[in-house]
């Protein structure tokens, strides 16, 4: 597939797998995708599972990322985890704003933007998430609700710190349900997103941002929705957890 920028395809396990567990998966992934350079892929293990899975991945093409940190250094909060704990194990990319975590744990926009600015701090990447649920949409409020999301959520970022991030659409309605967005659908936010990328920071710094699609993305549709010209890449929660679905979307990507 040739495209202006390269593809990035994260697995985000959310709460799954123990040390056992993500090993076996990592290990499989290791050996599937060894020949992969066209792709950049990122697995997202659970943080207890991050030490273990770190040692595999060194002498592998696979990069790792987290589902989450803190907005704040070391310090007296309680069940976080600071960027310096997660750069220990060589983890490079940080996953924010997940719709789950907008939802259960009421992360806001404004919050996102602090986390975004502390992971660019630490010299990691974030992987910022947006998008609208069912009744959003429905209602005809998308792309109010996409425009709100992206700009607080990446609110306060330099053209340079916003190069290096990467945006994932997820529209709520399509995770973990099945449903998957239409191409057109896909392409049509995921063009409005680079629009107000445009407005907040410039044409070159929008041109060079790397825009994921996320829910459920399978090997089956991967294709199609990667083929896309602003969509650079997958987010894939359920398809993630084994070796072999993961695998073939990387490799139906190419
Ligand atoms: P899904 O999850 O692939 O299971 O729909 C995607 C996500 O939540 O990142």
């Amino acid at each position: 597939m040739n495209k202006e920028r390269k593809l990035i395809v994260a697995g985000n396990w959310k709460m799954n797998k123990t040390v056992a567990e993500a090993l076996d998966l990592v290990r499989g992934l290791k050996i599937e995708l060894a020949n992969i350079k066209e792709v950049d892929v990122v697995v997202c293990p659970p943080y207890t599972a991050l030490s273990e899975v770190s040692k595999e991945v060194l002498d592998s093409n696979l990069k790792l990322g987290a589902q989450n940190m803190s907005e704040n250094g070391v310090g007296a909060y309680t069940g976080e985890i600071a960027a310096t704990m997660l750069k220990e194990f060589s983890v490079r990319y940080v996953i924010l704003g997940h719709s789950e975590r907008r939802q259960y744990q009421k992360e806001s926009s404004e919050l996102i933007s602090k986390k975004a600015l502390a992971v660019h701090a630490a010299s990691l990447k974030p992987i910022v998430c947006v998008g609208e649920t069912l009744a959003e949409r429905e209602s005809g409020r998308m792309q109010e609700v996409l425009q709100s999301q992206v700009q607080g959520s990446l609110a306060g970022l330099t053209k340079e710190q916003m190069c290096e991030t990467i945006v994932a659409y997820e529209p709520v309605w399509a995770i973990g349900t099945g449903k998957t967005a239409s191409t057109a659908q896909a392409q049509e936010a995921h063009a409005f997103i680079r629009g107000l990328l445009v407005g907040m920071f410039d044409d070159s710094v929008a041109r060079r941002v790397r825009i994921q699609y996320g829910g459920s993305v399978k090997a089956a549709n991967a294709r199609e929705l990667l083929g896309q010209p602003d969509v650079d890449g997958a987010l894939v929660g359920g398809a993630a957890l084994e070796v072999r679905s993961f695998a073939d979307i990387i490799k139906n990507s190419i």
